[in-house]
């Protein structure tokens, strides 16, 4: 057993000091764990994708990593697990390398494996990234962002969005002593959040949910909760920008009413601004979650806001046993360093018009029907009339080497350049001609 070997013979301290190589024992045999978790093993007669079928219930862990989820159908050609990712490309189980435009579902803004936060990251690790007390990098990571973000007096940090996000509902119902939450958005898959099957009655009951950029509907919700409205919580974002109006109203029913108005800078965060959207706006809610680009694909989240809010952390139980693990606090301090040294923001929304620029050229010179293009910049998408249309095209731009994202967006990084760009014009152009032959 070479674990058992390797233990067995860690010096004891006052052992003497041994000449030998460290990694040989005196028969000269390799002391070092013999295997790589990470090497690709052999799997003739199943692909990845059915091997996941079968001990992965639905297939994958994440939902829109899904087989069924990537392509809209079943593809058995296309790539559905990878070995490697740089940059903005990744290396599919196949051993072939595509340009991936989906970045990690909005993780990853820097490229993946940035040398700086994989550095900073493997440092932390390599030191010992958990032990029985609380990281340094949790204060200094803590006082960084209360000083990039405009909402946030202090911070608690999670590991998910979801977690984030129920923490600030938590913290609004705390603090207001009311149950009733509107919601505007996607929160995560968390019971408060949701409605699918397996969430009681009792959980949907006090949450409302409201479309997206709609005041009347808004309005009604706070009349409907009344004075037992807690919080507002809305994804500022959605497709474009919000009306002014639509976030103002928020703003004021939350202050009329005593409660709490809550931004969710999950997909805006560190990418259409350091702060999201509440920098490009001006305005400040209440409390805010963050995630996503914030660690450039290390899991981390935060649940931010103003203090005296922010204090009911302590009248509840918001705990999780790795929330300040200090791998993914080095990254993310890594990516505040990177927003210091570059207008990371500026490059996102660059790289991302580019993108768009030739992906719509390439619509036009197609005359592909019934797709258009919606998003802005950084966070692009593709909405198809057709369902089996925009499957037909993700698998042709992926035989082509490129890998957009279906039924939500695409995301611009600081890697995707000019032969990014390129890529991405000549697989969305063959892919739309072929959509036309085969239509
Ligand atoms: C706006 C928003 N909030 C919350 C979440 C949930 O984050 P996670 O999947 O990390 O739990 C997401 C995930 O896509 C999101 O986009």
């Amino acid at each position: 057993m070479v674990f058992k070997r390797f233990f067995d013979r860690t010096p004891a301290a006052d052992a003497p000091e041994t000449t030998d190589d460290a990694g040989t024992d005196d028969t000269g045999e390799e002391l070092e764990p013999e295997f790589d978790a990470a090497a690709p093993e052999d799997a003739p007669d199943q692909s990845w994708a059915e091997r996941a079928a079968r001990v992965i219930a639905g297939g994958a862990s994440t939902g829109s990593k899904r087989p069924s989820a990537l392509y809209g159908t079943d593809a058995p050609d296309a790539p559905t697990h990878f070995l490697h990712a740089s940059g903005c490309h990744v290396v599919a189980a196949d051993g072939e390398t595509y340009l991936d435009c989906s970045m990690g579902l909005g993780a990853v803004a820097l490229g993946y494996a940035e040398p700086h936060v994989t550095r900073a990251a493997l440092d932390a690790i390599g030191g010992g990234h958990v032990s029985g007390l609380n990281s340094t990098l949790e204060v200094t990571l803590a006082e960084r962002l209360c000083s990039t973000i405009p909402c946030a007096e202090q911070v608690r940090f999670l590991k998910t969005g979801a977690e984030a996000t129920s923490a600030a509902v938590r913290i609004a119902r705390i603090y207001t002593g009311r149950d009733m939450v509107i919601t505007s958005g996607y929160f995560g898959w968390h019971d408060w959040a949701s409605e699918v099957k397996g969430v009681p009655d009792g959980v949907r009951k006090d949450v409302i949910r409201v479309a997206f950029d709609d005041i009347a509907a808004l309005e009604s919700a706070a009349r409907t909760a009344g004075d037992r409205l807690a919080a507002i919580i809305l994804e500022p974002v959605v497709e474009r920008l919000p009306l002014d109006s639509w976030i103002a109203r928020a703003r004021e029913l939350c202050t009329q009413h005593g409660a709490v108005l809550i931004f969710d800078e999950m997909k805006t965060g560190f990418r259409l601004a350091p702060a999201g959207f509440q920098e490009l706006s001006g305005v400040t809610p209440d409390l805010a979650t963050f995630g996503k680009a914030l660690a450039n694909g290390f899991p981390l989240s935060v649940v931010c806001g103003r203090k005296d809010l922010m204090q009911a952390c302590s009248d509840t139980w918001i705990s999780s046993t790795l929330a300040g693990e200090a791998g993914a606090l080095a990254a993310a301090l890594t990516v505040l360093e990177w927003h210091d040294q570059a207008d990371v923001c500026e490059l996102l929304a660059k790289n991302g018009a580019e993108m768009r620029r030739v992906v719509s050229a390439a619509i036009q010179a197609s005359g592909a029907p019934g797709v258009t293009l919606l998003g802005l910049d950084p966070m692009w998408l593709l909405r198809f009339e057709d369902p089996s249309a925009e499957s037909k095209f993700l698998q042709a731009a992926a035989r082509q080497g490129v890998l957009f994202k279906r039924g939500a967006y695409n995301y611009a990084s600081v890697a995707h350049d000019d032969n990014a760009v390129r890529a991405i014009e000549h697989a969305a152009s063959a892919a739309f001609v072929e959509l036309l032959d085969r239509t």
